[in-house]
């Protein structure tokens, strides 16, 4: 693990007079400005610089630690002045912990004292600020009025890079991404200036941060429209068995429910391990309906598919189930693992693409050694509020996709092995092998720390890229919102 302070041995000494000169300057721009900071070695310090993946750990030069919107845009100036990347952090959950900026070096403005949550009930739309945590939205959303928007499981995930990239979760299949219900937001530009951004102000700002978001300022809060929480779901699981032999026709045959069949109330994901596969899911209503709904999947795999927990509940309860953590986390934040995850988003899993993903599974040896696991949501389809969401409307280039595949290796102690990375690498280079390269992308919220600036781009955002870096030159010539897979201004 790095120590909390700049790794100055490494630098030659005019480079390390140089750095301490800029940490200095910054230090006193910061002071002079009254930005809150975090004293280096400081309790606070060690914990907002706690990235979720402990396998990457960065150091930051300072910690601005503001609590309101003036402080945010004084950091942003500040490091701008001194010549030093300024990086917001939400939740901190990237797994390439990109809001540490995913090297050392960055100002680092740390959001999570920004947490506060405002339904209004008349319009239902709901003010948050951008360092509140999915669990607090979702608690706050339901207290103050039975609302809720569709977002991922995990309640330490921060609202800001979960939105503001995509958004995912057992609730998207019925109510779409995260992003597609972001209405507006405020944003302090590279500039230091502040402005309020919706379809109708600065519409293309928009449309980058809607997808792109981490590439083009740092959001202070946004506006969410909200819709009426359920009052009866049904969470589910069943058990899918498959090897070498049956795993290929099962899987097409649970990619043609998910094609055409699979109604709008139902999110299923399939979930494998090195010791179980199941799918698991939430459906908008009973169990009964639950019931009629899987009814033309169950008897087309082999053996068929039988339904082994059914439980219905309330909103809030079903959201308990799948976080598997303390619900209603703020600040501080502590839960932490080592690993290394890549995605994939496909569309579809046939032919030779899904026959390389299975024969990959089943004879890497690695998969008897390592723990591992992978989540395969059903993304897209006829009847997903993710594909038939306006296309144009946000930057999020991957609506067309079928399936969002998560691909995770972990280590339970110790550090993460060097020859752990060609297992998750290989697999996906043998999955996409026949595919050309525009029909298949990854997910920059399952960020892949090991990708290329060029590669990540390219995969991430797949035909709007050209468009995201016009805007980045446009929004942020000298790249102060930079970090290692970030955007690259188009060149003039
Ligand atoms: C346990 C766990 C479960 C997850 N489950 C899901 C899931 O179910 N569905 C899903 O879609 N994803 C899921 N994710 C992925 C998650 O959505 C992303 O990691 C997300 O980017 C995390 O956001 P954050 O604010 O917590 O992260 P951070 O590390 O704080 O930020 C991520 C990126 O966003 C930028 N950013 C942060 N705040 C701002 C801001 N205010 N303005 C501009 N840019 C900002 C950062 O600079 C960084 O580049 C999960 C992640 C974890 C660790
Ligand atoms: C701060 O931490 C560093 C390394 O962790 C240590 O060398 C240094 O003595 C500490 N400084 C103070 C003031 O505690
Ligand atoms: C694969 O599963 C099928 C159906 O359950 C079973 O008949 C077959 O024996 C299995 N094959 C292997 C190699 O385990
Ligand atoms: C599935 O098979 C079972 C057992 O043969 C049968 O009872 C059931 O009616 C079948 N369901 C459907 C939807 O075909
Ligand atoms: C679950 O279903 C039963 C039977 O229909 C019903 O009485 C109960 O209220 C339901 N529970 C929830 C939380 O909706
Ligand atoms: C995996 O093993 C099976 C059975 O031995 C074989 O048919 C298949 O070609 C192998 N696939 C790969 C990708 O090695
Ligand atoms: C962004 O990408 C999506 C998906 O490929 C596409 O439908 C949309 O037209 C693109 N938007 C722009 C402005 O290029
Ligand atoms: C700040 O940047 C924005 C976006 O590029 C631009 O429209 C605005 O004029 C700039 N403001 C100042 C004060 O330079």
């Amino acid at each position: 693990m790095h120590k909390t302070t700049l790794c100055l041995g490494l630098l030659a000494p005019l480079a390390q007079a140089a750095a301490l000169d800029k940490r200095s300057s910054l230090d006193e721009c910061l002071l002079a400005a009254a930005v809150p900071v975090n004293a280096r070695n400081s309790t606070s310090w060690a914990q907002d610089a706690l990235p979720f993946n402990d396998r990457l750990h960065y150091v930051p030069v300072a910690i601005a630690v503001p609590t309101m919107l003036e402080h945010i845009q004084a950091a942003v100036s500040c490091a701008a002045q001194v010549g030093i990347k300024a990086t917001p952090k939400g939740g901190g959950h990237s797994y390439a912990s990109s809001g540490l900026g995913g090297e050392d070096g960055h100002l680092v403005i740390e959001l999570d004292r920004m947490h506060n949550v405002a339904l209004d009930t008349t319009t239902n739309i709901a003010t948050i600020q951008a360092g509140a945590r999915l669990g607090h939205v979702a608690t706050e959303l339901f207290k103050q009025g039975r609302r809720a928007i569709s977002h991922g499981t995990c309640p330490g995930v921060g609202i800001s890079g979960h939105a503001l990239h995509g958004g995912f979760g057992m609730s998207s299949h019925k109510y779409g991404l995260a992003v597609d219900w972001m209405v507006g937001a405020t944003v302090v530009l590279a500039n230091a200036t502040v402005v309020h951004t919706s379809a109708t102000e600065h519409p293309d700002l928009f449309w980058a941060l809607r997808g792109a978001g981490s590439n083009f300022g740092v959001a202070a809060s946004y506006e969410f429209d909200t819709f009426e929480a359920p009052a009866e779901v049904t969470y589910f699981s069943m058990p899918f068995r498959w090897n070498l032999t049956t795993g290929f026709a099962n899987l097409a045959k649970v990619e043609a429910y998910a094609r055409d069949l699979m109604p709008a109330d139902l999110n299923m994901r399939l979930f494998s391990s090195g010791f179980s596969s199941q799918l698991e899911g939430l459906f908008y209503g009973d169990i009964a309906g639950l019931q009629a709904a899987l009814a033309p999947l169950l008897n087309t795999t082999t053996p068929p598919l039988k339904i082994m927990q059914a439980v219905n509940t309330t909103w809030m309860e079903a959201f308990t189930h799948y976080a598997n953590a303390p619900t209603d986390p703020t600040h501080p934040y502590a839960q932490q693992e080592t690993f290394y995850s890549k995605s994939l988003e496909l569309k579809d899993l046939s032919g030779d693409v899904g026959k390389s993903f299975i024969n990959y599974w089943f004879n890497s040896t690695s998969k008897n050694t390592r723990s591992w696991w992978f989540q395969l949501d059903i993304h897209g389809g006829k009847h997903s509020a993710v594909t038939n969401g306006d296309h144009a409307l946000s930057s999020y280039a991957h609506r067309d996709k079928l399936f969002l595949v998560q691909l995770y290796d972990r280590t339970y102690f110790g550090a993460y092995p060097k020859d752990g990375f060609p297992f998750l690498d290989k697999w996906v280079d043998a999955t996409t092998a026949p595919l050309a390269k525009e029909d298949w992308g990854m997910y920059i919220n399952y960020a892949d720390s090991n990708l290329d600036r060029a590669t990540a781009q390219r995969v991430y955002y797949g035909a709007n890229l050209s468009r995201l870096q016009s805007l980045k030159a446009q929004y942020d010539p000298k790249e102060i919102f930079y970090y290692p897979t970030s955007i690259a201004p188009a060149a003039e």
